[in-house]
Parts: C-alpha cells; sequence; structure tokens
C-alpha cells in the first residue's frame, strides 16, 4: 500500500517527506484526497498548514527572498506581487464544468449558436487535461490548505481543502478564506464532505519554461475544471486570483450553485451590506449582483451622503443565501477577504477600501512609488505628482505618461475584518436577514436609475435580462453591451434554465420573498455625462428602495411597463453638486425599450432554448405587450 491511514506521525506518504503537519492525525476522507494527489504530482514534501501567523511568517520569507513578493516599507505587512505578463486574468475560454451528462452544465442551445453560459467538457476531453498532472510539483512543496467558506461551523458554511504549489496561493486563500486547523476537526466531528481544490503552477522542476518575474506558470496548458459531482476542481497553470484562489469563484460560486440546487439555496454574485436609518435606529440589509466591473466593491462599502444613515459591508463579491423555518431570507458573505480591482479605487470612490488595505494585504500588478506605495491609474491626486513610480512591468514611469503604470485588472487582497465599516455581524453564524434583492448594470441608455419588479417572477425575468457595458477585448476599440444573466454568467455551475427553475422555485410557502429591484448608475445624456453622480449618492437610491420594502409606500412609486419607477421628487436629491434632469434618468424610449426586449427574448430563446421556463417567457410576454401597449 502506498500509505498506512491512522498511523500517528506519518513522517512520510510514499516516498514524499512530512515537512509540517501531522498527515497519520487528518482526517481518513483528507487523507485519501492527499494521497491520491501526491501520488499523481510527486511533490518533494508536504506542507500541512495550520493557518497561524507563524506559517505566514515563514512562507512570506521565502518569498521575499525568491523575489515573489516585495515589501512596501510605506506600510505595515502590506507587498507587491508581480505576474508573469501573461497570467492576469480569469480566463474563460479555458474555464469548464466538467459533467457526464452535457446538458447538466448548459442549456439546449439552438443549433449552430455557440453558447455563452458556461462551458461543458466531456469526462473524456477532461482526462487529456489532467495528465498534465503527472509530476507536475516535482521540486516544489506541495501546499494542504484546510479552509472554510463562511464563518467556521456555521450551518451556511462549507469546508474546502486546496492542495497547491503556490505559495502566492496560500497567502492569498490565507486571506480570502478562512484557513484553520479547526477545519480537521469539524471533518472529524461530521460527516460532511469537503470541496476538493487542486492547483498547480504547472512548472515543475527543473523547469522547462522561462520563469518570469519569479512568477511560474503554464499557459499553454492552462485549464481550470470543475467537477460538480465529485465537488472537485482542478486548476493549472495559473497563479491569477480568480484562477487559482479555489474557493472564490470555483467554489463558492461554480461549485456551491450546483449544492446550492440540491440542497435549496442561492449562491449568488452578490454583495451584502447593511442600511441603518440612524433616525428609527432600523437597518434593512440588501443583496445587489452586478457584472464584474460595475462596483460591487464601491457599493458595499459606501460612504453615505445623506445625513442620518449608516452604511455597514457584509460582503462585497458572493453571497450565499438560504430561507429559514419562518421564511425570512438569510444571506452570509462566505469570503473573509476582498480581491478588489485597484484602478479607479482612491479616497473618493472608496475611502473604505483604501483604509482597509494599509496593512497585512498583498497587491499584484499594481505600480510602486520610490517610497514604497502603491500606485494605480485613479490615484494621481494622492501622490506627488512629480514621485519616481516602477510600473507593474517594472519599468520607471511618471504621472502623465503614456501607457498604464498598473495592469487594469491589478488587485488588492485585504482581510475583510480590517474594513473600517465592516458589519458586526459579518461572521454572523446564521448570517443576516436580506429585504431586498438588486440587479444591476453598466447601461449608457435607455434604463432608468431604479426600478422595482412586480413579483418574483417578473424580478427573476429581470435578472435574466441583466446586460452591462464592457470595454470590449483588447482588439476592438469600442464598448459593447454584454448579457451577463444574473452577473453569474461566468460563473454558472450547471445548467442556466435549471437554474432560473431553481430561482422561481423558492416562491412556496412559508417563505417570504423579498422584492426584486434593478439600478443603473451609469446612464449618459446625449452629450454622454453621467446623469447619475454614483458612488457614494447612491444612497439616495438605497434608501427609496428600502422606502419601498416599508408598509404603505404606495405613494412613492408609478406603475410602468418594466416596473415601479420612483414618482418625481421621491428621491432625496438635496445638497447634491449638479441638478439631476430627473425626466432623462427615468424616460423610457419606447423604440429602445421594444429593441431591447426583443434583443433579450432572442437572446434567451437562443442561449436557454427549451430549459427557458414557462413563467419566464410568460413575464418576457407580458412585459413586451406592456411596452407595446404603452
Ligand atoms: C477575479 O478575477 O479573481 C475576480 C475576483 O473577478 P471579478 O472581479 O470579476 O469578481
Ligand atoms: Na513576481
Ligand atoms: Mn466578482
Amino acid at each position: 500500500i502506498f500509505y498506512e491511514v491512522h498511523t500517528i506521525h506519518v513522517q512520510k506518504i510514499g516516498t514524499v517527506p512530512v515537512a509540517k503537519g501531522d498527515f497519520g492525525r487528518l482526517p481518513l476522507k483528507a487523507q485519501k484526497f492527499i494521497a491520491k494527489w501526491i501520488q499523481v504530482c510527486n511533490p518533494r514534501a508536504l506542507y500541512i498548514c495550520d493557518g497561524s501567523q507563524d506559517e505566514a511568517n515563514e512562507v512570506i520569507h521565502k518569498l521575499e527572498e525568491r523575489g515573489t513578493l516585495h515589501r512596501l516599507k510605506k506600510y505595515e505587512n502590506n507587498f507587491i506581487a508581480r505576474t508573469d505578463p501573461a497570467d492576469v486574468a480569469r480566463v474563460e475560454s479555458k474555464t469548464w464544468i466538467c459533467t457526464d451528462d452535457k446538458y447538466d452544465t448548459v442549456p439546449h442551445v439552438a443549433q449552430g449558436v455557440p453558447g455563452i453560459l458556461g462551458k461543458w467538457c466531456s469526462p473524456k476531453d477532461a482526462k487529456q487535461y489532467l495528465e498534465n498532472y503527472t509530476g507536475c510539483m516535482a521540486g516544489r512543496t506541495m501546499y494542504v490548505i484546510p479552509f472554510s467558506m463562511g464563518p467556521i461551523g456555521s450551518p451556511l458554511s462549507k469546508i474546502g481543502i486546496e492542495i497547491t504549489d503556490s505559495n502566492y496561493v496560500l497567502l492569498c486563500m490565507r486571506i480570502m478564506t478562512r484557513v484553520s486547523h479547526d477545519i480537521w476537526n469539524l471533518l472529524n466531528a461530521s460527516n460532511e464532505d469537503f470541496v476538493r481544490c487542486v492547483h498547480s503552477m504547472g512548472v515543475p522542476r527543473p523547469s522547462q519554461r522561462k520563469t518570469i518575474n519569479h512568477w511560474p506558470c503554464n499557459p499553454e496548458k492552462l485549464f481550470i475544471g470543475h467537477f460538480p459531482s465529485r465537488k472537485e476542481i482542478c486548476s493549472f497553470g495559473s497563479g491569477y486570483g480568480g484562477n487559482s484562489l479555489l474557493g472564490k469563484k470555483c467554489f463558492a460560486l461554480r461549485i456551491a450553485s450546483t449544492i446550492a440546487k440540491e440542497e435549496g439555496w442561492l449562491a449568488e454574485h452578490m454583495l451584502i451590506m447593511g442600511i441603518t436609518n440612524e433616525k428609527t435606529g432600523k437597518e434593512v440589509f440588501v443583496a445587489a449582483a452586478f457584472p464584474s466591473a460595475c462596483g460591487k466593491t464601491n457599493m458595499a462599502m459606501l460612504t453615505p451622503t445623506l445625513p442620518g444613515y449608516k452604511v455597514r459591508c457584509v460582503g462585497d463579491d458572493i453571497a450565499w443565501m438560504r430561507f429559514d423555518e419562518t421564511g425570512q431570507l438569510y444571506g452570509i458573505n462566505p469570503e473573509a477577504g476582498f480581491f478588489g480591482v485597484c484602478p479607479g479605487t482612491n479616497h473618493k470612490t472608496n475611502p473604505n477600501a483604501m483604509e482597509t488595505c494599509l496593512k497585512n494585504s498583498i497587491f499584484t500588478n499594481v505600480a510602486e512609488t520610490q517610497d514604497g506605495g502603491v500606485f494605480w491609474e485613479g490615484l494621481e491626486d494622492e501622490v506627488d505628482p512629480n514621485i519616481g513610480i516602477t510600473s507593474w512591468l517594472n519599468q520607471p514611469f511618471r504621472i502623465g505618461n503614456p501607457g498604464k503604470a498598473a495592469h487594469p485588472n491589478s488587485r488588492f487582497c485585504c482581510p475583510a475584518g480590517q474594513c473600517p465599516i465592516i458589519h458586526p455581524r459579518w461572521e454572523d453564524k446564521k448570517g443576516v436577514p436580506i429585504s431586498a434583492l438588486i440587479f444591476g448594470g453598466r447601461r449608457p441608455t435607455g434604463v432608468p436609475l431604479v426600478f422595482e419588479t412586480f413579483s418574483w417572477e417578473h424580478g427573476v425575468m429581470v435578472g435574466a435580462c441583466v446586460k452591462s457595458e464592457a470595454t470590449a477585448a483588447a482588439e476592438f476599440t469600442g464598448k459593447k453591451i454584454m448579457h451577463d444573466p444574473m452577473a453569474m454568467r461566468p460563473f454558472m455551475g450547471y445548467n442556466f434554465g435549471k437554474y432560473l427553475d431553481h430561482w422561481l422555485s423558492l416562491n412556496k410557502a412559508p417563505n417570504k420573498v423579498p422584492k426584486i429591484f434593478h439600478v443603473n448608475w451609469f446612464r449618459v445624456d446625449e452629450d454622454g455625462e453621467f446623469l447619475w453622480p454614483g458612488f457614494c449618492e447612491n444612497i439616495r437610491v438605497l434608501e427609496w428602495i428600502i422606502r419601498r420594502c416599508e408598509e404603505g409606500s404606495d405613494d412613492i412609486g408609478l406603475k410602468s411597463p418594466i416596473g415601479y419607477l420612483p414618482r418625481k421628487g421621491s428621491i432625496n436629491l438635496e445638497g447634491l453638486d449638479k441638478p439631476v434632469k430627473w425626466d432623462e434618468l427615468f424616460s423610457l424610449p419606447k423604440h429602445y425599450w421594444e429593441d431591447d426586449m426583443a434583443e433579450s427574448k432572442r437572446f434567451l430563446q437562443l442561449q436557454v432554448g427549451e430549459d427557458l421556463p414557462e413563467k419566464v417567457k410568460q413575464e418576457l410576454d407580458a412585459q413586451e405587450k406592456r411596452i407595446n401597449e404603452e
């Protein structure tokens, strides 16, 4: 046999020495998982992480010596990593869900139409990719990271074990998830399963590929495979966050969405925030789903400009939500940190994020000022304009130079607990009660600042029609409106039609389904100027939403073909720098909406086909009719 189970103080598994930890005391199911991958990956040593600070210090020290991490002397315990420039973002084209039945993963797309809602990989094709794992950790240490998504021991939480040969991944996982020795006890004490996360940079030693920036990666063999049936994620070839911090998108959204469907809850690409009316003392929690790059992090921790309101952040990217036995929806943030986009973040747009990453944070692909601070596009007003800067590509840079100092997808990775307005209940095991759900996107034309949907079913249809302006791929110059249903397009774990069915199925006794809203901070006038100031002023829209969730607020809503719009004057505009062109901000150009509905219908027919729930079709038809009859 390859290893003996439950031997106390196992010093070797096969021929692989245990550099740290007590393999023999791990739960049997964890031992089996680890032993299997040791045999496949052939690491030099095994290192079982315990989540302690000593452990972090040891790894950081090693990475500083090697050059992967560089200490930022302006702050306390902050570091920069610069990646191989070929490894800077999520790679959707190589991200797969692997199931026996294709239609468990993707809907019945119309013939000849390339599906955009999920990528299916057959078990046979996956096998080829998985062969790349053979010997992939030669000469490297295999780290075993036990972690919890959600507060340890919460009934809403789930356990994962990530094995990785990247110590950058270990350090970021320690920030983004709860890494602890207690996970083993939890696994031992319950018959709970764990999600199997297997990550490798894909560069065994001696390396065949030139390593750039002390950042080993293997873009040619990149593969991010999800296996829902065995709750396993296999990520190969990339060290970049979304591809390698497997607790985040891979587990907490793609795998969790499949578990949530089975168990009757929701795993969503949503922020959670609490808004307190200081006069009444009443606090309301909302969860909001926007596609990537629409400002979820900014909204989750906004500083209200309206007096008498307090905002506190529960989470900025992912929400796990479940109706309790009384029918109230509760949500947790399964993550423990923020992995946010740097460019555009500054003391005006998001002072709380700036404060959160003053210490114990890892920055990736940002620029550095000569006094050991960070720099990225958007911080021009916060540093000495003549200061010397080293760009993310390690080139000298001055403010005003052409080109970018930081990569557009450069990131901060910081502990959520350091956020000045983190909610005292952010780690509440029961979660927080969610009163409203909000969808939104970047919609330059046609779509009003806010509207409330007529019903849960109407709201699900509106969510399915979410679109957003994305900067198109680098070879195009224009911007393009892309569909991103429920803001989940890149993160769906199963057939999107079945996912809509699941949402619809939740409107049953005793569940009190929350109201669903749609917002758009990004509408512009004919000169391309934003009609709404956005950012911290969005509290004004949240105030309207909260009032609509209370009894007796009928007078502030006006029925329109797409939902209830705010009655003129029912959003507080006092104290805004510029007058708001209300009529333009809320107009519903008939031609725009006729075209938009036709386009959305066509999209869902082509992309979801026969899997599109009848209820959603009815809602689309009903809305189309309301618009035509207007
Ligand atoms: C990521 O790419 O790692 C990530 C967190 O993505 P997003 O900003 O789209 O949420
Ligand atoms: Na580097
Ligand atoms: Mn996200």
